[in-house]
């Protein structure tokens, strides 16, 4: 398809086709539209001869006109090549249109975004997510290190390519980037820039912003990809509000299995106060690197064993009468052979109020019930092999009382 040339008029507005498959830019051929964000249309473009890909990001017809659009896209152009992250897609070209749009021509990210993974399989495995994150605190610690905080940390701007040995992670957008310090910046104080699930309490305050915002944006975004919910829901003016004024869910009530090493980093990511937060990108890149790979285990649930042992006698004492009697009663008629096994089924001693049980042994998970010994009973003549009585099979475990959901009451004989 061949688009058309789109004319700006004097505000910005685009009036025809903007589409670009099939146009040349430079040496490039444009071959297919990729994906739009809020400042620029991306398109996936060939070199003419060396055949190399690229992206080429193209400001919307409807900003393209705006100084200060394309003072940010100069800023987002120069601030991801200066960082040289192997984690952020470098720039390699800048330039404008024959209708006026400033473009940017970039490395290619290959791979899908984490919003696309969360959208189809929900929250992310730990070994993964320690990744991910690794990677985009390393990129972010490099960019704050050269005095670039992102602003716009979410989900929809990490891209990962499984394609390689390893996860590769690229973090995207540097187009609300702010440059420190201050005079740089194109945001005035007092102006929300950012997204409001993931940006952070100052930002949405309008205060000045700096690292820590990035911290916690990335806590918001690592949230997600452990929790598979966001930490804060619903329309976007209540977001802002309960940021402001409460923490998320602690993620290990969501999920136990998050191991709390992991949990608590994120969670110190997301403290409402700057100075809260871990101290630099670095701090949370070296804590994310000594994070455990698995998942914490299932807590062990605390079995307690009621035993009765008085119980527990007096049905072994019966089992063995019936045995004896049906034993020697077989004897005294000496006709019919005596059956090589008698099974004696002995039903289940029944449950009742039971005195306090007597003192036991540390609770073990998943520990064998042992039945206490047998009484002493005589011995039948002509001895017979009886088996012993069989065991009912077990019946599933009660449900654990309200308010106790981690210690499970076992009665082997309920
Ligand atoms: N270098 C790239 N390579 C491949 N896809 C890209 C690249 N840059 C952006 N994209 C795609 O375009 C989407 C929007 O890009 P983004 O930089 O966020 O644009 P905007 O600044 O308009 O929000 C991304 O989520 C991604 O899917
Ligand atoms: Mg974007």
């Amino acid at each position: 398809m061949t688009a058309t040339d789109t004319r700006l008029d004097g505000s910005g507005a685009a009036t025809a086709n903007r589409s670009l498959v099939g146009r040349r830019v430079g040496h490039y051929r444009v071959l297919e539209r990729l994906n739009q964000g809020g400042m620029g249309e991306i398109y996936l473009v060939e070199h003419d001869v060396i055949r190399t890909r690229a992206a080429l990001k193209v400001l919307l017809p409807e900003i393209a006109a705006s100084r200060e659009a394309i003072d940010r896209f100069i800023v987002e152009a120069r601030a991801s090549s200066s960082i040289g992250s192997p984690h952020i897609p470098r720039c390699h070209d800048f330039g404008y249109l024959p209708d006026g749009r400033a473009y940017v021509l970039m490395e290619l990210v290959e791979g899908e975004s984490v919003a696309a993974t969360l959208a189809r399989s929900g929250a992310l495995a730990i070994a993964d997510i320690k990744t991910i994150v690794g990677q985009v605190a390393d990129a972010l610690a490099a960019a704050h290190e050269r005095g670039i905080v992102h602003r716009d940390i979410k989900p929809e701007h990490v891209i990962v390519d499984h394609s390689s040995a390893g996860a590769s992670v690229k973090v995207l957008d540097f187009g609300i980037a702010k440059v420190l310090p201050d005079s740089a910046t194109r945001t005035q104080v007092g102006m929300f820039m950012g997204t409001p699930a993931y940006c952070a309490p100052e930002q949405v305050l309008g205060e000045q912003v700096g690292p820590a915002a990035d911290i916690y944006a990335l806590g918001a975004t690592a949230y997600e990809m452990l929790t598979g919910r966001r930490p804060f829901n619903g329309e976007p003016a209540s977001v802002l509000t309960l940021k402001l004024l409460s923490d998320p869910v602690p993620i290990t009530e969501l999920c136990p299995a998050v191991p709390r090493a992991v949990a608590a980093t994120v969670q110190a990511m997301m403290a409402r106060d700057p100075a809260l937060r871990p101290p630099s990108m670095r701090a949370v890149a070296s804590a994310v690197a000594a994070w455990p790979t698995e998942p914490a285990p299932p807590p062990a649930p605390t079995l307690v064993i009621r035993r009765r042992p008085w119980l527990i006698r007096g049905a072994i004492a019966a089992a063995a009468v019936i045995a004896v009697a049906v034993v020697a009663s077989a004897a005294r008629q000496g006709a019919a052979p005596a059956p090589e096994i008698v099974e004696v089924a002995v039903p289940p001693p029944t449950v009742d109020a039971a005195p306090p049980p007597p003192p036991l042994p540390p609770p073990v998970a998943d520990a064998p019930v042992v039945a206490p010994p047998a009484p002493a009973v005589p011995t039948p003549p002509p001895p017979k092999r009886v088996r012993p009585p069989r065991r009912q099979p077990p019946s599933p475990p009660p449900r654990p009382a309200a308010g106790s959901a981690d210690v499970l009451i076992v009665d082997p004989f309920q």
